[in-house]
């Protein structure tokens, strides 16, 4: 199973993806998680990002697919991966083509998450995060048990840098211009499905399951 999971910020990428990833047993590919954690780290890729993600700008192309090729290169994505945010420009969608062609390995559904932008805004604008296993609340529609605090273990929840309202609407905006065209590219070969994104996660984790069966 090698799906691509496609949608504007707060589309709902991460959560059904996570929750896909845990039940099929295989990785959870997030480039932005991956850069947030060069970020905490410190490293020089992690110092050139910040600068982009700051400003809910993309980082450049060539360092997100140095990231994927590394991370694809992993004996764990042999059985399958969910790749969440990535591709998100054509020129990423081309390299990952590439990619898989050298491994003689194809895509098998693309899915896509509409989601309307007033619920875009609500959403992101309560996410909190956890430090400790990355599980992710939201303070109105998932709140953890204990404010502050992660029902799973325990870690602190915080909110992402970029999840102000104005990088929220620049993020958007960047969403529309670079992202919304791979709608398109994968439409036109065959591997986009389209999924309501609005109800509960379980009842969107459905759909999405029913959309990866029909091929
Ligand atoms: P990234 O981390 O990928 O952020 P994003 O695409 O903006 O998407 P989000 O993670 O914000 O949303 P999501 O769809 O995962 O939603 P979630 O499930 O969390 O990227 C961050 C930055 O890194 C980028 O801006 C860029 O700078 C850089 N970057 C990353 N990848 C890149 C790439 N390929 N190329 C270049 N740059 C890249 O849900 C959101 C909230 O809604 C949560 O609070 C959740 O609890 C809640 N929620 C989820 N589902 C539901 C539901 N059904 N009902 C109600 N609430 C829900
Ligand atoms: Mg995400
Ligand atoms: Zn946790």
């Amino acid at each position: 199973m090698r799906l691509i999971f496609l949608g504007a910020p707060g589309a709902g990428k991460g959560t059904q993806a996570r929750a896909l990833a845990a039940q099929q047993g295989i990785p959870q590919i997030a480039t932005g998680d991956m850069l947030r954690e060069a970020v905490a780290k410190g490293s020089r890729l992690g110092t050139e990002a910040k600068a982009y993600m700051d400003r809910g700008a993309l980082v450049p192309d060539e360092v997100v697919v140095g990231l994927v090729a590394e991370r694809l290169g992993r004996s764990d994505t042999k059985p399958g991966f969910i790749l969440d945010g990535f591709p998100r420009t054509v020129v990423q969608a081309e390299a990952l083509e590439r990619l898989l062609k050298e491994r003689e390995i194809e895509v098998d559904r693309v899915v896509f998450f509409d989601v309307s932008e007033g619920e875009l805004l609500r959403r992101l604008t309560g996410r909190r995060v956890c430090r400790g296993c990355g599980a992710t609340y939201h303070v109105v529609f998932s709140p953890p048990e204990r404010a502050g605090k992660c029902d799973r273990c325990g870690g602190e929840l915080y909110q992402r840098d970029d999840d102000s309202e104005a990088t929220v609407r620049r993020r958007l905006v960047v969403y529309t211009e670079q992202t919304s065209p791979l709608l398109d590219y994968y439409q036109s070969r065959g591997l986009l499905a389209r999924v309501a994104g609005e109800g509960s996660p379980e009842e969107i984790g459905r759909a999405v399951v029913r959309a990866v069966r029909g091929r």
